[in-house]
């Protein structure tokens, strides 16, 4: 089907509610997509961290066609191995705790809101503090708690309890602890707003300030986790951190995205003794735990394990970080900085002096023409999150793309 024949499905019959660019993808195979004309991407923003293994990874579909000849659907009526085989293998990356399955990052997220809910609800407290520049989701909830007026406009009243606190910035957290206040929930890198990582220093400091306030810390994992960085969650990096305490751990965790590496799979964690306070009734979804999406996630871990991707992820981020720098070197007056850890990396536009007001925007685009797909993050902010097993050679095209597209531009 052509470009234009799809153009007009979606303009006839599909919501329109993004904002698409005018690209048709047929085809992926490892780091490569293929649009409608045959022209080839190299897929430097994987699906916005979903295809943490590439395109068509010939392991993730011998698991999904070999479960789909046993199990498609098994409701949470009942029981099936793979959703306990995926649950042990989480809690074995994360700690003590259990885990729910769920469909998606909002949905995960949701679970961590009504978590808090329930672990304040005796003492009428039901507050939870989130950050500027946050992102959690476009469920009423995850609109609410996303700090960005953009997601919000035109859905108010919005739900309420939420406060919104400047990132890394421990005081600003204090000033917003009242007796309503129940949790504090974080990105570990602030994906949609911008690449923000947290601060070593800032996850340690509210995780004193939520023992001490009794509140619970509720980490969004959606984008940054899942070996992103080279740590299952970045906070496992604070281990590698000389001065930092080594105890730090969250009292829940969200994930989805890369956990499903295409196939829709989301979860979280709760920490013990924290995971009785969702019991028997509490919460549910029809597809949660799903045995085709077990099959691929877990397969997913095993592959990461067996060909050490978390050290990949780590070797070519510095590879491609250090590629960036570089540029930022050769062409200051268009990379004002280059932020993130691992594959999660996001080079900071400067404006061009003209009317153009989103940057971002304008170097996405002309690298569609280039043949390599990237993600803006508003307006400044371009982002890298190729998959896990990108090989050296693919990191090198995408600088040079890169250069060329900043040479041209
Ligand atoms: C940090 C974070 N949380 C939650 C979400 C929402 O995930 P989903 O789109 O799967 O609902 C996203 C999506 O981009 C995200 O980046």
């Amino acid at each position: 089907m052509k470009h234009s024949e799809v153009t007009e499905l979606f303009e006839n019959h599909v919501l329109q509610t993004y904002g698409r660019f005018p690209l048709t993808f047929v085809k992926g195979k490892g780091q490569y997509l293929w649009d409608s004309e045959g022209k080839r991407y190299l897929d430097m923003g994987g699906g916005i961290a979903v295809n943490i293994l590439g395109h068509a990874h010939p392991d993730l579909q011998k698991a999904l066609s070999e479960q789909s000849q046993t199990l498609w659907h098994c409701s949470n009526l009942y029981q099936h191995p793979l959703q306990g085989e995926l649950a042990e293998a989480l809690v074995h990356q994360i700690g003590d705790g259990k885990i729910f399955f769920s469909n998606s990052g909002a949905e995960s997220n949701e679970g961590l809101y009504k978590l808090a809910r329930r672990y304040g609800h005796a003492e009428g407290r039901h507050e939870i503090i989130t950050f500027k520049q946050s992102f959690h989701g476009r469920t009423l909830a995850g609109i609410a708690a996303t700090g960005q007026a953009k997601v919000q406009e035109g859905f108010g009243p919005l739900f309420s309890g939420f406060q919104h606190a400047v990132f890394n910035d421990l005081r600003s957290v204090e000033e917003r602890i009242s007796p309503s206040t129940v949790a504090v929930m974080l990105e570990g890198i602030q994906g949609e707003g911008g690449i923000h990582p947290a601060t070593p220093e800032f996850l340690l400091g509210l995780r004193e300030l939520c023992d001490t306030h009794q509140l619970l810390l509720l980490w969004d994992g959606v984008q940054c986790g899942h070996y992103r960085t080279g740590f299952f969650q970045s906070f496992q990096s604070l281990l590698h951190h000389q001065e930092a305490d080594t105890s730090f751990l969250p009292d829940a965790i969200s994930m989805a995205k890369s956990l499903g590496g295409g196939f829709p799979i989301g979860a979280f964690w709760v920490r013990q003794p924290f995971s009785t306070l969702l019991g028997p009734g509490s919460h549910g979804t029809t597809y949660g735990g799903n045995p085709l999406a077990c099959s691929v996630a877990s397969r997913i871990l095993q592959l990461i394990q067996e060909q050490s991707l978390d050290q990949n992820a780590l070797k070519m981020g510095s590879r491609l970080q250090e590629g960036l720098h570089k540029l930022q070197l050769q062409f200051p007056d268009k990379i004002d900085e280059v932020r993130g850890m691992g594959l999660m990396l996001g080079i900071v536009l400067r404006n061009d002096g003209a009317t153009d007001s989103a940057p971002s925007m304008a170097l996405v685009k002309s690298l569609h023409q280039e043949g390599m797909l990237t993600i803006p993050s508003g307006t400044h902010v371009v982002r890298f999150l190729p998959a896990l097993n990108i090989q050296p050679h693919e990191v090198d095209e995408a600088l040079h793309l890169l250069e060329h597209t900043l040479s041209k531009h």
